[in-house]
């Protein structure tokens, strides 16, 4: 307190003699300057402290107009910020205490009022009313910041375990003000089971070593249902090591989790995406090598052979090179550069949509067989067999194959074609009597044609086999379920819908 500023007292007293003993008192005091206003009346205080302000208010609790504490609770009720010292008689000393409880800031018996004492109390009454206005202004700038940031605060003790939570605390958690029990337990009840030892292990860590307690977990609300909260605290612990209180705050934060889980779940949408296109990416780019493989490999063995036909050097028929030896490799080689523009935009064989599979296959041995020269023994049985896209390419595709290697490896003189089914599959079978090769031996590193017909058995969950031995002959049997190569007449005879 500033004691060369002049204190303004307002003194409400109705006794002459005891105002007149109070304003002898005060100009004894040394300590600071006074103006004194003195009312008689408590109703005459009262419009007296509109226009003038008052340091401190000296009150008589027996006033014509008022009476007891009520007199006190009166005054404090009009001007609750005016520091108020009761003056009491002897006989009701206990009523200062009652006024102190209410608000007031101090009490003085009037018999013992020395200049001292009032002085001392005077002083003592401003200093305190200050500091609790100083400490009340705080909390206010507190609670103002807290629910600003929509925090819930709690503030607990670690000892008894009880906790006090603020009503936005209890809001965030869905309970009104009374109903969630004051028991740090009835908080951790409340934590999501998976958690529970993440929150109380993070709380020791504070508790015993004073690390950060900063952590993010769910609660269940009074609804049952799940929220993500963040909180933060930060404990007081005595001279021995021992916390005695701790003190922190809340915050919802589920929208943030939940915008961040979306996020996490697209991003890994995205990977999974652009993994798909990769692998679709590499899948297309096998397929098409696959197709120029099968396709063009054929051709070009014929073309092979036409232009060294047309050179006279084959099957030592020499002669000179004719007008129709040349017409046949421009035909080959203008076959070849349809194919191949074809397959840049298409890699289903024309024919197959032109003729359908059995005539396209037909097609195939009956070519191979006149450029080749090799008989080839034919038994085709599957007129009720709807092959479908794929499954009319795989099978045209792997006949072509078959019968280019028999070209190419084989030095058969016939083969045999066949295609059947049972009741579950459908059957494709290529047989030569040629030179054969070792079962066990392995392709070379740019054979792809065996590679590529088991990769389309495969794709239709079928399967695969070569039998073959040195002057045994090659054969090729293909399973491929009828269910993958879309038999129509096959399922509808059994009642199975397509
Ligand atoms: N009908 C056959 N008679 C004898 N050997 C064969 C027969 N078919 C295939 N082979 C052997 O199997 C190997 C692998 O055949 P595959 O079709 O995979 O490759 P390729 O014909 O050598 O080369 P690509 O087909 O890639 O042009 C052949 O190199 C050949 O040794
Ligand atoms: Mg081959």
């Amino acid at each position: 307190m500033n004691t060369t500023q002049e204190i303004q007292i307002l003194l409400i007293e109705d006794s002459p003699t005891d105002a007149l003993l109070i304003e002898e008192a005060l100009v004894d005091v040394q300590d600071f300057q006074h103006k004194l206003v003195h009312a008689e009346r408590l109703s005459d205080a009262l419009s007296s402290i509109i226009p003038t302000h008052f340091d401190i208010v000296l009150l008589d609790l027996g006033l014509p107009d008022a009476k007891g504490i009520d007199t006190f609770r009166s005054f404090h009720q009009k001007a609750p910020e005016l520091p108020v010292l009761v003056l009491t008689g002897l006989e009701d000393m206990s009523v200062g205490l009652l006024a102190i409880q209410d608000g007031a800031q101090d009490y003085l018996s009037k018999r013992e009022i020395s200049s001292s004492e009032l002085g001392r109390a005077i002083r003592y009454a401003i200093e305190r009313h200050r500091v609790a206005m100083a400490l009340k202004e705080s909390e206010e700038r507190f609670q103002l910041a807290v629910r600003g940031a929509s925090a819930g605060l709690w503030d607990w003790n670690p000892q008894s375990g009880a906790i006090y939570l603020s009503p936005h605390f209890r809001e965030i958690l869905g309970y009104e003000a009374h109903e969630l029990p004051g028991l740090n337990q009835a908080v951790l009840d409340a934590i999501h089971p998976d958690d529970v030892d993440r929150v109380r292990e993070s709380l020791a860590a504070h508790l015993e070593q004073k690390r950060a307690y900063d952590i993010e977990y769910r609660v269940r609300t009074k609804s049952g249902e799940f929220r993500w909260i963040h909180s933060r605290g930060h404990a007081l612990w005595s001279p021995s090591g021992e916390a005695y209180r701790m003190v922190g705050w809340i915050i919802d934060v589920t929208e943030r989790r939940l915008a961040e889980e979306a996020l996490r779940e697209s991003r890994e949408e995205l990977q999974r995406l652009s993994a798909n296109i990769q692998r679709a990416r590499e899948e297309e780019k096998t397929r098409i090598a696959r197709e120029l493989h099968d396709d063009l490999g054929q051709q070009l063995a014929a073309l092979k052979l036409e232009c060294a036909r047309s050179q006279g050097r084959v099957d030592g028929a020499d002669g000179p090179t004719t007008q129709a030896d040349m017409s046949n490799v421009y035909a080959l080689i203008d076959q070849l550069v349809v194919s191949v523009r074809r397959i840049a935009t298409d890699l289903r064989p024309a024919m197959l949509d032109d003729l359908g599979l059995i005539p396209a296959i037909e097609w195939l041995i009956e070519r191979f067989s006149s450029l080749y020269g090799v008989r080839v023994a034919q038994r085709i049985d599957a007129d009720d067999i709807d092959f479908n896209d794929d499954s009319s390419t795989a099978v045209f595709r792997i006949v072509q194959e078959a019968l280019t290697n028999v070209a190419r490896h084989s030095g058969a003189s016939e083969v045999r074609v066949d295609i059947a089914h049972n009741d579950r599959d459908c059957i494709v079978c290529i047989a030569d009597n040629g030179r054969g090769c070792r079962g066990d031996a392995r392709p070379a590193s740019n054979s792809f044609g065996l590679l590529g017909m088991r990769e389309r058995a495969t794709a239709l969950r079928g399967e695969l086999k070569v039998q073959t031995a040195p002057d045994r002959g090659f054969t090729i049997t293909v399973r491929l379920p009828l269910a993958a190569v879309g038999a129509r007449d096959h399922e509808t005879s059994r009642g199975v819908p397509r």
